[in-house]
């Protein structure tokens, strides 16, 4: 089946008109989320960053509903008195009924005020709530599935919730729900049930059945007309989670998803068409100096570079100078992330890179986290022994120092064969011979607990790549996420992501995949698949996404990623054009350039596109939405940058190959940049200009889709 993009609405204009027209001072917004102040995925990303535009918009009025979790709290929010004399009296009745809710301040950008439940509290009404639901809509939840058991306690607290704040007034305000993923969906079939005066909103950011099917080799994109939903979802035995998802998405007064490719998909399998389609965004934040970004990626390339001294200690027989860091990172789906597809695309540049004698290291990170028993032994002794060594060639050099001042003391130039004694000898042999090392540098940093099964490290012993001298790319499997307190490498997510050079996310299954979208709106480059959800929205957005670092992997058939193709679409896109520093800082800033086009300012608009649908929908006698039609001119597309892009068209080389030259004339870097970036400035730094009418011709990369 052809993915045709009849579900246009996620075009970029058309939506100004019509926002000022809404009144909000008499409504509410309560957004609820399992993510809230609770990291797992994506799902925290988008409530956290959109937080500060949302709370601008309906200041006093917005409150985030989550489950409380106490390390999270302790570290994110601060508890307060709820500050809305209805929401206290509502959490002061239901706290006096058995529950245990808390209010407080989420301390992120725009400071929302966070509602957190403890749902483990009333863990003694899940039996009888959950009978409820049977009899309420024959949704029968097995006693096993923690998950399931999570989402009923925060159904039925959430809908508690709502129903007394809605009870506290003869005229209560507006009040608009808008609920996320399945796990929170079972509030709103409450709230529609009990015929609360409510306008409800269900965003999927990713269908149940959708996950799964993927994630066990199914043709799924040419079969999502076909698929049996009742007997799959039971073979999976996710058929009463399966449930409540599309009990929301009907009960909804709005559905929304994230991406056009959801939508389509959410039609099919939830049997529900999205109403409107809500893409991420992302808070973006824009320095004052052009160049700052570009120096952040350096600072943070240096200590990526200090981690690795101390993981390859001993097998340091590399240029670090000419090493490309390449990451992959997201929750730990093996297929669904294409981290199969990227581990094979190694094992075949690994084997190029060799025969043509290239002098370029790639490194590829794998961030994805797994059930771990903490660091390995050897991964931290390497950390440790490149601390050694630092420490001793800092001892020697103070030596060294002291002996020249008093050499200078004497007013004599020192006798610089004396300025290195025995003992120095001593301290710098012993510390040499601290590095030896029988092992190979280690693939994993930690002690896995399924090591034996572990998809990576099994496709890793297969294909060969154990980070031995003459290997060409090496491999470093970090199974948690990153955090600036690690022994191991201390920094955050997105100071990593500074640093590296490509992000690789060639995903099969990926409503949204906010990891390039964060790449793009830090400079750097990444590689995607036009079956996720961002993949698709830049390719209909940009007409030459790869001119601006977002390499679109585009499949050819929609069943299944290819091995051979994706090799070579990195070689030729991705590592060619890194292969060359000049290149690189010109990627990085035409990257950088495309973040408006994700920022929440621009994409908050669909948020508040669907409340206000939502709003008139549950209170038609107060508010009107009025879609726009669309038009011919729907939608625009960025062009492609005036200045030439660094495209393998125009050269195709089967192995990378440079000059020195290019490498190290710094100023001449800058002047291009610069001139560069005057150049395309002129013609992007305005994402709303008129929409252009015409693709621009083809790919620079000279894939077209068959
Ligand atoms: N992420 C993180 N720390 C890491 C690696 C990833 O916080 O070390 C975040 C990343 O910033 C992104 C999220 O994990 O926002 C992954 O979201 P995505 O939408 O790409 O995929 P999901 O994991 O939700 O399927
Ligand atoms: C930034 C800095 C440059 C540095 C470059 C390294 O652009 O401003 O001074 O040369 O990073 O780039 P690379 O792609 O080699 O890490
Ligand atoms: C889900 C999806 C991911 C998306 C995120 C936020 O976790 O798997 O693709 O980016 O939600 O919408």
């Amino acid at each position: 089946m052809p993915l045709a993009r009849s579900l246009s609405v996620t075009s970029l204009s058309g939506l100004e008109d019509w926002d000022e027209e809404f009144d909000l001072e008499n409504a509410v917004l309560f957004e609820i989320a399992w993510e809230v102040a609770n990291k797992v995925g994506g799902i925290y990303t988008v409530i956290q960053t959109k937080a500060r535009l949302t709370a601008e918009e309906w200041g006093e009025n917005y409150f985030l509903v989550g489950p409380y979790v106490e390390s999270n709290v302790r570290t994110q929010v601060e508890l307060i008195e709820p500050t809305n004399p209805e929401l206290k009296r509502t959490i002061d009745k239901m706290n006096s009924s058995g529950c245990k809710v808390y209010f407080g301040r989420w301390l992120i950008e725009g400071s929302p005020y966070v509602v957190l439940i403890d749902v483990a509290f009333t863990a003694w009404s899940l039996d009888r709530w959950k009978s409820e639901l049977w009899d309420l809509c024959d949704i029968g939840v097995p006693w096993f599935d923690r998950e399931a058991n999570d989402a009923v306690l925060f159904g039925f607290l959430t809908a508690w919730l709502l129903g007394e704040y809605a009870a506290q007034s003869e005229e209560p305000p507006h009040v608009v729900a808008h609920f996320h993923e399945w796990l929170a969906g079972l509030g709103l079939v409450l709230c529609r049930h009990r015929q609360l005066p409510v306008a409800t909103i269900f965003t999927t950011h990713a269908t149940l059945l959708g996950r799964y099917l993927c994630a066990g080799n199914v043709d799924f994109y040419n079969n999502l007309a076909e698929f049996n939903l009742d007997k799959e979802a039971g073979d999976r035995q996710i058929y009463h989670r399966y449930c409540l998802e599309r009990a929301a998405a009907h009960c909804a007064h709005v559905f929304t998803t994230v991406s056009q490719i959801t939508a389509i998909e959410a039609e099919h399998l939830l049997k529900r068409k999205p109403d409107i389609v809500t893409p991420n965004g992302l808070n973006v934040k824009k320095f004052s100096a052009v160049h700052e970004f570009q120096n952040l990626h350096a600072q943070s390339k240096n200590r990526i570079q200090e981690f690795i001294r101390g993981h390859f200690y001993g097998h340091l027989d590399f240029n670090l100078d000419k090493c490309l860091f390449l990451f992959i990172a997201g929750r730990y789906e093996f297929s669904n992330k294409g981290a199969d597809i990227f581990l094979e695309a190694l094992a075949r540049l690994n084997y190029l890179l060799r025969v043509n004698h290239s002098d370029v290291t790639v490194i590829a990170f794998f961030i994805m986290p797994a059930r771990t028993n903490n660091f390995n032994v050897e991964t931290l002794k390497g950390q440790a022994v490149r601390k050694q060594l630092w420490d001793t060639a800092h001892t020697v050099k103070e030596r060294f120092g002291k002996k020249l001042y008093e050499s200078l003391l004497v007013g004599q130039l020192p006798d610089v064969s004396k300025m290195l004694d025995k003992e120095d000898f001593t301290i710098m042999k012993r510390a040499i011979f601290a590095t030896q090392r029988q092992c190979q540098p280690p693939i994993c940093t930690h002690n896995m607990l399924e090591d034996s099964s572990d998809p990576i490290l099994n496709c890793v012993r297969r294909i060969g790549l154990f980070n031995s001298s003459a290997d060409r790319v090496k491999i470093i499997f970090h199974p948690e996420f990153l955090s600036s307190t690690s022994p191991l490498l201390p920094m955050d997510y997105e100071e990593f992501v500074r640093g590296c050079h490509l992000g690789v996310f060639p995903s099969y299954y990926e409503p949204w995949g906010y990891t390039p979208a964060e790449c793009t709106v830090m400079g750097i480059p990444s590689v995607s698949t036009n079956l996720s959800g961002f993949g698709c929205f830049m390719e209909e957005h940009i007409a030459d996404p790869s001119a601006y670092g977002t390499f679109l992997y585009i499949c050819y058939t929609f069943n299944c990623l290819n091995m051979q193709h994706f090799t070579s679409y990195l070689l030729s896109t991705g590592i060619y054009i890194l292969d060359r520093r000049r290149q690189r800082i010109i990627q990085r800033n035409r990257t950088e350039r495309l973040s408006d086009l994700l920022d929440w300012r621009y994409l908050g608009r669909y948020y508040t596109a669907a409340r206000h649908m939502a709003l008139a929908k549950a209170f038609p006698d107060t508010y009107i939405y009025e879609p726009q039609e669309p038009t011919s001119t729907t939608g625009f597309r960025y062009p492609r940058p005036a200045s030439v892009p660094p495209s393998p068209a125009l050269s195709r080389h089967s192995s990378p190959h440079h000059s020195e030259a290019e490498d190290n004339d710094d100023e001449d870097e800058r002047y291009d940049e610069d001139l560069e970036a005057e150049k395309d400035r002129v013609n992007i730094r305005q994402p709303y200009t008129p929409p252009l009418k015409n693709k621009s011709p083809g790919n620079s990369n000279g894939i077209t889709r068959s």
